[in-house]
């Protein structure tokens, strides 16, 4: 069994960044920014963009975050994407998800400039992704692909099993696994809540994605030997240890990593390579190498 080290693969990614950083100052460039708006305290979001702020910093971005509070309204929100669409010093940015109830995501999702949507969520990008056009990749999906490609696992003819059908990582990761590329070309199956026989469709996966959003879903008896696992969730678990929790995945880790040939950790797998797609999607949006 082969640990996964996300955090390896994205601090390879992140010097290669930052020397692309280095030359854009050499070149008497504006640096990249990167912005994110926050609407509420929800604890899990503000982790989140405090891990994409200090990336940003290792790389020589540029951040600024915009934080709102808890009752913004829809209208309020628009307001503030409105500013961030035209102001230059912008290059891209994000809204946290998810979004207090009172607000409607996708209309502020489509409200975000195509050019400066770095999550790759808007309906413009997602269509450009399903076309195989230049776009942003949506973020965790773009990890699970770096993730692969750089651990040198084979993918092509493999059946790739994906667990959650989330517009945020299932349904895009089904789409860039079955693409005709030597990098993909897995047969996939994208299974769901209402999806019969789990089990036996998990047990025929080559590569098995969880993006379920269950702790320790996947256990030993649903995976066949030689699977590659690909966990995608995190979960504060309440234990009996001494910090009263652990962090754990959609994975039931201990049982299943023996079976497997390749499994990324939690944490320290598919996180690491998340925020740094994003930054690469906000390299690419600085230099306009997309639109
Ligand atoms: N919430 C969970 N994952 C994501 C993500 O990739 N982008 C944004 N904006 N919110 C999220």
């Amino acid at each position: 069994m082969k640990l996964i080290d996300g955090k390896a693969i994205a601090n390879a990614v992140k010097s290669e960044i930052a020397n692309e950083v280095r030359k854009m100052i050499d070149a008497e460039q504006k640096v990249p920014h990167l912005a994110a708006v926050l609407v509420g305290n929800d604890p899990a979001s503000e982790t989140y963009i405090a891990s994409k702020e200090r990336a940003c910093k290792e790389v020589g971005f540029t951040s600024s975050i915009y934080k709102l509070s808890e009752q913004t309204t829809e209208n309020e929100l628009l307001k503030t994407i409105d500013f961030l669409n035209n102001d230059d010093e912008v290059d891209g940015y994000i809204v946290q998800l998810p979004l207090p109830k009172h607000i409607d995501t996708n209309k502020i999702i489509s409200a975000i400039d195509p050019k400066k949507d770095v999550d790759g969520f808007h309906p413009q990008n997602v269509g450009r992704m399903v076309m195989d056009m230049p776009c942003f990749l949506p973020a965790t999906p773009a990890g699970i692909m770096t993730l692969l490609e750089r651990s040198n696992i084979e993918t092509e003819g493999k059946h790739c099993v994906v667990l959650g059908r989330s517009n945020i990582v299932g349904t895009p990761a089904a789409i860039l696994l079955s693409r005709n590329s030597k990098k993909a070309n897995c047969t996939v199956t994208l299974c769901h809540s209402r999806t019969k026989n789990l089990k036996e469709l998990c047990l025929s996966a080559d590569i098995l994605i969880a993006a379920i959003g269950k702790p320790e879903f996947v256990t030993a008896d649903m995976v066949k030997d030689g699977v590659v696992v690909i966990d995608v969730g995190i979960h504060r678990v309440e234990d009996n240890s001494e910090k009263g929790y652990k962090i754990t995945g959609d994975v039931k880790f201990d049982e299943v990593a023996p079976k497997c040939s390749f499994i990324t950790p939690v944490p320290g797998g598919v996180g690491p390579t998340t925020i740094v797609s994003l930054l690469t999607n906000t390299l690419k949006a600085a230099k306009k190498e997309v639109y």
